[in-house]
């Protein structure tokens, strides 16, 4: 007798799953078990540039393919150097760095640099337009601490299509001599980044993108989790403790991650680089677009997973709000990430200084300004119409790339206050900057929140106090983005510009 487990597990391998689609199988994602995770974990190939006249030089090329992700079927991708996904980026801080950004897909597109602080020009936003066929060579000097930064498309309405399709890859910066501990640094052996994605699949192999409202109000999620690319992948631990650099590059879906034992490990670093102090931690909620850093220790012949648990945050939400959100907010079931099987792990556990970083000190200054951001979903029904259609506002508006929202100073120390009205949640995200939070509802942040950010997830009814300094950069034309990381959200409206003005 063949199980219904075997049955779609078959199906799916050979693509004879007839008429099913996939994403009908959608319920069937909970079951995926740890023997079901076989596929070797990818690792992403480095790219280290080449040097001319000082500068180091990198040809990206954005390019049109198809993936094998279940063996058989051929699932059309976008991919950077790559079929899927692109390469890891390395630069060093005080780096000139080229990116050669050649378009070779069948429409228009950037590629926006997350997280780093550059100009605007540079930054690959909606008004850094590549035109298929056409090549676009931003260049800029790396001036911030070591970090994990990501690198996307940001095509105006297109982002998330394009990303869904692979338009993404990682930007590592690092930095010599600027600790005197040193962590685990074997990219692929004890350093390992992790995307994290969700994905559905027609039974075509074809990614199923949005295809209905509720796709459109939630983001769209998948029903596979993929890791750099790989559905359910695994991987064999060869070091006793391994630094881990998780990126959620999902679309939409917000991650709530533990192992399977419940061990704790230790976050030492969150978007803008190191923490201050590490943090001990047993779970570890990653919105879209947020990276956290973590070391995990593994002893002989372990084998556990990585999963998802539903959000603490969502169950809690009462009234009219939690029932919104519930009913709106997209999927939030437990699920298996990936596998983790140790061998005779060697090397030696690290001890992590008290102090690992010394972080930016206008978090105690004052702030010359405060602007607020009021966040709405805006629906027929609720007079969505009268503002231009369903979608996703800030303080009552829709993006609009002609419109300048918000005027800052060089060199300003502000508070930017984000409010959320709607039953979503919302991962706010700052261009050009990185912050820090200094309240949720009025209390501190968690101590794993405490470093420097440039995305905050903001839960329903939930309003949340950052503060940065614009430092660099001014440019009385050329704006930076602030916006949703949700992607669907980001195209339907959730996005608006601001200048650093002299
Ligand atoms: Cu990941 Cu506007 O950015
Ligand atoms: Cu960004
Ligand atoms: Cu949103």
């Amino acid at each position: 007798m063949i199980s219904r487990r075997n049955f779609i597990k078959t199906a799916v391998l050979t693509g004879v799953a007839g008429a099913l689609p996939l994403y009908f199988l959608r319920n069937s994602y909970a079951i995926y078990q740890p023997e079901d995770f076989v596929s070797p974990l990818a690792i992403p190939p480095q790219l280290f540039g080449r040097m001319q006249d000082g500068k180091k030089i990198f040809d990206l090329n954005l390019q049109q393919s198809t993936t094998e992700f279940f063996k058989g079927l051929k699932t059309p991708t976008i991919g950077i150097n790559s079929t899927f996904l692109g390469s890891t980026l390395r630069v060093s801080r005080g780096d000139k760095v080229i990116l050669n950004v050649k378009n070779q897909l069948n429409e228009s597109s950037t590629l926006h640099w997350h997280g780093v602080h550059l100009p605007a020009k540079m930054d690959g936003g909606p008004h850094q337009v590549v035109e298929k066929g056409q090549t676009w060579s931003p260049e800029f000097e790396i001036n911030q601490p070591a970090s994990m930064q990501w690198y996307h498309s940001h095509a105006y309405h297109r982002t998330g299509i394009q990303v869904y399709h692979g338009l993404a890859g990682l930007f590592y910066i690092d930095e010599k001599d600027s600790q005197d501990f040193e962590l685990p640094d074997k990219y692929g052996v004890n350093d390992i980044p992790l995307v994290i994605q969700d994905r559905d699949f027609r039974q075509d192999g074809s990614f199923r993108y949005i295809s209905s409202m509720h796709d459109q109000m939630a983001g769209i999620q998948g029903s596979e989790i993929l890791v750099n690319g790989v559905v359910r992948p695994k991987l064999t631990v060869k070091n006793k403790q391994m630094r881990l650099r998780i990126l959620n590059g999902a679309n939409a879906r917000i991650l709530n991650l533990e192992f399977s034992d419940q061990r704790e490990f230790i976050q030492i670093g969150s978007d803008g680089g190191l923490l201050e102090q590490a943090v001990r931690l047993r779970k570890i909620r990653l919105a879209p677009a947020e990276r956290a850093e973590i070391l995990v220790s593994f002893s002989d012949n372990e084998d556990l997973m990585l999963r998802h648990t539903p959000l603490p945050q969502r169950a809690a939400m009462g009234g009219m709000m939690g029932m919104m959100s519930r009913m709106m907010g997209g999927d939030d079931r437990p699920f298996n990430v990936m596998r983790f099987v140790s061998k005779k792990p060697e090397g030696d556990i690290i001890k992590v200084p008290a102090k690992m970083a010394t972080l930016p000190t206008w978090i105690s200054e004052q702030p010359v300004k405060t602007r607020h951001f009021e966040l709405d979903v805006q629906m027929g029904m609720m007079g969505g119409a009268a503002r231009g259609g369903n979608g996703f506002t800030i303080n009552n508006a829709f993006y609009d790339p002609s419109r300048i929202d918000e005027v800052v100073r060089l060199g300003a120390v502000e508070v930017w206050e984000f409010r959320n009205n709607s039953p979503l949640p919302h991962p706010m995200h700052i261009h050009d900057i990185q912050f820090r939070i200094l309240t949720r509802n009025g209390k501190p942040p968690a101590l794993n929140e405490r470093g420097l950010k440039d995305t905050v997830l903001v839960f329903p009814d939930e309003t949340v106090r950052v503060i940065t300094k614009f430092e660099n950069y001014a440019d009385d034309s050329a704006p930076y983005m602030y916006h949703c990381h949700n992607l669907e959200h980001e195209d339907k409206g959730m996005m608006g510009q601001f200048l650093v003005k002299a």
